[in-house]
């Protein structure tokens, strides 16, 4: 019998409840995809290059125009210049880019901080490496970085901190001044920062969004990473990338060499030439969905959850104690989608260890607006 080398995995929380709410009928706002498409033009591109016959292997490290418009955004957004050549490599996915990071650098025996609440890839991404992740809970209420349980989980096994700003779930930012608390306490050590950038563009009531990018120090020591998927409203082409100096990324490229080569050849080429056409779509994408946010937000104000509007992401969190207390919040995911036909997303589920009285659920806002409503309307009739 095989022997799991990933015994506590099973079907994530996302698939159940996706699953559910097509059983149910009811309205997903659970899994974090858009219920509308992405640009028109740039989904023309793609049948234009698989008809110009752009359908073979591209480069290993990305079709080289589309890492020459992501070297220029990084310099527009946040003023560094990186190399198209040596610092951007094209992943099938930001999720295949943090694999490959975590592949390139953890040995057996090595320790990798992540903050909880995390996104649910980096575990097993680490476990699969030989490491081991040390937990560290974000502050309530505000899922900030609790710096003294960040120096008390730093050993001398530690090698990788995993960052992730806009923060999935809660929509927290990092601030500069985090960043430089971080850079202070791995100062001289061995010690590498994996930041997941993948909402970048979602920071909303004007505030801009914070990049390790945009940081010496801990640049010089990071992979930063996003995705096109995310940006561009089109989640299910699995297309992101990877910024690093240029000594790591030789090291994650000899891993992502062997895990897929190269990611989608005509999507790189629509993806090259969406950017260079209209590089103003990542400066509409603040207001874009921070309109859907303030929608949202506005239509649940006379419901019975609590909230305070989410500063990024596509993710609003709402308390639920005063409709539900006597439910933990999966129950809670599965009641409200069994009896009041929206399914969300528990937040407990983004932890180690959850703490005990958590009563949050997860909504995502990439939603047409009817379909906003319509949820909406359903949560302020319970
Ligand atoms: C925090 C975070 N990182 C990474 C990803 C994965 O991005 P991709 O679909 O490009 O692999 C997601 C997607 O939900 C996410 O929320």
């Amino acid at each position: 019998m095989i022997i799991s080398k990933l015994p506590n995995v099973g079907t994530t929380i996302f698939t159940r409840m996706s699953q559910l709410a097509m059983e149910t009928g009811a309205l997903n706002l659970s899994q974090g995809f858009p219920d509308f498409d992405g640009p028109l033009a740039l989904r023309d591109a793609v049948g234009r290059h698989i008809a110009a016959g752009h359908n073979q292997y591209t480069a290993m490290t990305g079709l080289p125009a589309l890492r020459e418009q992501v070297a220029a955004k990084i310099g527009r957004c946040y003023g560094r210049t990186v190399s198209a050549e040596t610092e951007v490599t094209i992943t099938p996915g930001a999720t295949q880019a943090i694999f490959c990071a975590i592949q390139a650098l953890i040995r057996p025996g090595d320790e990798v901080i992540v903050f909880d609440p995390s996104y649910d890839s980096y575990e097993p991404s680490v476990e699969l490496a030989g490491g081991r992740c040390i937990h560290v809970p974000l502050a309530l209420p505000g899922f900030s970085i609790d710096w003294q349980r960040f120096s008390d989980a730093l050993s001398d096994k530690t090698r990788l901190v995993i960052l992730n700003s806009p923060h999935n779930p809660s929509g927290a930012l990092i601030s500069r001044a985090e960043l430089d608390q971080l850079a202070m306490l791995i100062r001289g050590r061995d010690i590498y920062v994996l930041s997941d950038e993948v909402y970048e563009h979602l920071v909303f009531d004007g505030v801009s969004h914070t990049s390790v990018l945009a940081h010496e120090e801990l640049y010089s020591r990071a992979f930063v990473v996003s995705s096109f998927g995310k940006t561009y409203h089109v989640t299910g082409w699995k297309t992101g990338y990877v910024v690093a100096p240029p000594a790591l990324s030789a090291e994650l490229r000899k891993v992502h060499q062997y895990v897929s080569f190269c990611g989608v050849t005509p999507l790189q080429w629509a993806l090259a030439d969406f950017m260079s056409e209209q590089p103003q779509h990542t400066e509409e994408l603040p207001g874009f969905y921070q309109a859907k946010r303030d929608l949202f937000c506005g239509l649940l104000k006379d419901s019975r959850f609590s909230f305070s509007p989410t500063p990024g992401t596509y993710f609003q969190l709402a308390d639920y104690s005063a409709i539900r207390d006597d439910l933990d919040d999966v129950a809670m995911s599965e009641w409200l989608t069994r009896e009041h036909g929206v399914a969300t997303i528990p937040v407990s589920v983004f932890y180690q260890q959850a703490p005990k009285d958590l009563r949050l659920v997860r909504f995502c806002f990439a939603k047409r607006e009817d379909t906003l409503r319509q949820a909406a309307e359903k949560l302020c009739a319970i």
